[in-house]
């Protein structure tokens, strides 16, 4: 098999790593000799870049992305480039000249997802993207083929390696937002742009190609309602840590009666639930499947090895001629003001007697139930932290807590799985 590896960043220098040492293991599964997985030229962006690659004189590096695709001894290209050009581009060039098509790009699968799995369909190829979501697990395929006989009923996921990195080391060991984020950069967790991983972005493009696998729907990227973990603060997680909870960010799709309710918020879990002790850099899946309940993967979710484990799981499954089309319909989608969940508040109020009476009433004059209520008095103001029953988020939207004159300030609002 003749492969050609477009990216040599963290991913691409994965994929040689483990080309490199396990390639007897990987010429086995494939039934061929170690020989004849071949790593035959690699693309990058500037090739006069100083790099210590430990690549053999005899495996070319070259900026000309063109004449690799051009090249028909090439059977299958590995993107790991990243960002949505060129690497669309040369996915669709891949897939119309007859390779088949390994990525790791979560955006350009969310983004065009329809488009290129019929592309590879018309061209009798294969397009696997094993590696775009939660990183080392195989999650679409135990979706795809391990959980097939099931009506998959909801998926929640701890899908970004750079934020639960950052969460962790924040509630850890009191570590700011900024200093955690350089951290997980340096280890090679974060996206180039950070942004698109604390934005909730990047959970966004997963929970798409998640839906797409586990419900075969599109969804368009503008129809998900995202936050990320910027105004994630430590005092809450500090508070939701006593109330028995810790926050994560999670991306979610529930089957509704209604349609499916899809999110990408922090959210707080109970400690008690199977992914609240998932840390660092590691990725969870927690679905339900009519057939198996409860199941849960876990494992790295973001690392150059680890993804690139993936990337390779799938040139395997390439080579063993598995085939992967998909036919996605429209999805329909609950909107986030008529989906429930329980929400974590907490208010800053004046220290006064009645005071949390008054924002109790609030609350059961618009039909939320409490499930827990902490004060805590700071000399002349005291917060309020309560944790709500499930009610629907625009019940909780259309609250006017701030127009009682006790309360100051809705400091954090956080929902809870
Ligand atoms: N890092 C992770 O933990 C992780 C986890 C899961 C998925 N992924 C995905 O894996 C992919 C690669 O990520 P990465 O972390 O390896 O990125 P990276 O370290 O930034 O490496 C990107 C590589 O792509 C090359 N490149 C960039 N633009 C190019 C262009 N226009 N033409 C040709 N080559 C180009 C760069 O070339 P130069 O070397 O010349 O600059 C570099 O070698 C992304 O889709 C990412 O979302 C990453």
């Amino acid at each position: 098999m003749n492969i050609a590896l477009l990216g040599f960043g963290f991913v691409g220098q994965g994929v040689w790593h483990i080309l490199q040492s396990n390639r007897e293991q990987l010429a086995m599964k494939l039934g061929l000799h170690e020989t004849d997985v071949k790593l035959q030229v690699v693309g990058v962006r500037d090739c006069q870049k100083a790099r210590d690659n430990g690549l053999p004189a005899s495996i070319p590096v070259t900026d000309d992305i063109a004449s690799i695709l051009a090249d028909p001894s090439i059977e299958l290209v590995i993107e790991a480039i990243g960002g949505e050009y060129p690497a669309y581009q040369y996915i669709q060039d891949a897939l119309v000249s007859g390779k088949h098509v390994v990525t790791a790009n979560k955006e350009v699968i969310a983004k065009h997802q329809q488009a290129l799995f019929q592309l590879a369909h018309d061209h009798r190829v294969i397009l696997a993207c094993e590696a775009a979501v939660g990183g080392s697990i195989p999650l679409i395929r135990s979706l795809r083929v391990g959980f097939a006989a099931n009506k998959i009923q909801s998926v929640m996921g701890i899908l970004n390696g750079t934020t639960n990195y950052m969460l962790t080391r924040m509630l850890a060991d009191s570590m700011p937002y900024d200093a955690a984020l350089k951290e997980a950069q340096a280890l090679g967790f974060a996206e180039a742009d950070p942004t698109m991983d604390v934005s909730g972005m990047d959970v966004a493009y997963k929970v798409i190609i998640l839906a797409g696998v586990a419900f075969h729907v599109d969804i368009s990227i503008d129809a998900i309602p995202v936050e990320g973990i910027e105004s994630v603060q430590l005092a809450d997680m500090l508070h939701a840590q006593d109330m028995g909870y810790v926050v994560k960010l999670i991306g979610a799709i529930t089957a509704t009666d209604h349609g499916l309710a899809v999110r990408v918020c922090p959210m707080l879990l109970p400690d008690t639930h199977a992914m609240a002790s998932v840390s660092n850099e590691v990725n969870a899946l927690f679905l339900h499947g009519d057939c198996v309940g409860d199941a849960m993967m876990v494992g790295k979710g973001a690392g150059g090895i680890p993804t690139a484990s993936a990337i390779l799981s799938d040139v395997v499954a390439i080579g063993a001629s598995t085939s992967t089309p998909v036919s996605l319909k429209p999805a329909q989608l609950v909107p986030l003001g008529d989906q429930e969940t329980a929400m974590y508040m907490r208010l800053s109020v004046q220290d006064h007697v009645g005071v949390l009476e008054q924002v109790t009433h609030v609350l059961s004059q618009a039909g939320v139930s409490l499930k827990t209520v902490i004060q805590k008095n700071q000399g002349d103001e005291a917060s309020i932290i309560l944790i709500t029953h499930p009610v629907k988020e625009s019940v909780i939207q259309g609250l006017q807590l701030n127009e009682l004159a006790a309360v100051l300030r809705i400091d954090a609002m956080v929902r809870v799985v």
